[in-house]
């Protein structure tokens, strides 16, 4: 608990260092912004696109250091956020923000951003191919295989790409994915999205190593 009140601290004040110059900028205009229609904007006005693209690319450069070149992790317990899907990344955006997602250092992280920095990211990332991982273990991920094709697929999609509504989970990092769906399950707070934690809910936690086999192998 100690460990994580520091990192909070910490991530605070190196998003501080970060944002700092732009930190004064969002303080001048309060408004808060919505998000998604901003996102909407950009989408439709091909300038403004290129310039908040600019602007998130900027911006991964300091997320490079956890969440890898390109949004592709290098680190077991970090996401990948190639290829994920912009309304998704959004809402956990809003998440961070308003404390129903719990990570001490993202949420310092996310305050620290002004609006266009979050949709600049999000249009980047989203812009991002998934690098490939191979399959560790096929017979375990054939397993893995049978659960998606019962329940995940209904919502994530046959490949794993999700759609507007559902996030990819397709290439997603192993133990990321193993240590999310315990959170779902536990009903901790840490996620508490709740079609997933009554999902999760079901899972014994072969069910969960099998379909992470799976699931970190797709495309
Ligand atoms: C010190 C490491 C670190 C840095 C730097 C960092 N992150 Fe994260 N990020 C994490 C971790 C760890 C998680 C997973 C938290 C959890 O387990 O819920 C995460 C999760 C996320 C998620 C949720 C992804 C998902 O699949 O649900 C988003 C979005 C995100 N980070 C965006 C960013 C952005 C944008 C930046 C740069 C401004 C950034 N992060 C910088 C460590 C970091
Ligand atoms: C009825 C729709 C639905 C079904 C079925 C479903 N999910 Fe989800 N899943 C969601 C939604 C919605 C979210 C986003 C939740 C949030 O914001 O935390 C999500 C999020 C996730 C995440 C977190 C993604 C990330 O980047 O952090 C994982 C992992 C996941 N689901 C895995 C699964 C697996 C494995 C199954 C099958 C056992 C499954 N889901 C079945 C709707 C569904």
């Amino acid at each position: 608990m100690v460990k994580r009140v520091q990192v909070g601290w910490a991530a605070g004040l190196l998003a501080l260092c970060i944002f700092q110059p732009t930190l004064a900028e969002s303080a001048k205009t309060r408004a808060p912004v919505d998000l998604s229609a901003r996102l909407l904007q950009a989408q439709a006005d091909p300038k403004l696109e290129q310039a908040l693209l600019t602007t998130g690319r900027k911006v991964a450069a300091v997320c490079a250091n956890c969440h890898g070149e390109g949004g592709n992790s290098v680190k077991p317990d970090i996401p990948n956020l190639a290829g994920q899907n912009p309304a998704y990344l959004l809402e956990q955006v809003r998440q961070f923000a308003d404390g129903r997602r719990r990570d001490m250092f993202m949420e310092g992280m996310i305050r620290a951003m002004n609006s266009d920095e979050k949709v600049g990211m999000v249009l980047f990332y989203t812009s991002q191919q998934v690098v490939h991982t191979p399959l560790a273990n096929a017979a375990l991920a054939a397993k893995g295989q049978e659960y998606f094709n019962k329940v995940c697929f209904r919502c994530h999609g046959t490949d794993g790409r999700g759609s507007a509504q559902f996030p990819r989970i397709a290439g997603q990092q192993i133990n990321y994915l193993t240590q999310t769906l315990k959170r779902y399950r536990s009903g901790g707070g840490t996620r508490a999205d709740s079609v997933m934690v009554t999902h999760a809910k079901s899972m014994t936690d072969a069910d969960i190593q099998a379909v992470v086999a799976f699931v970190s192998s797709m495309q």
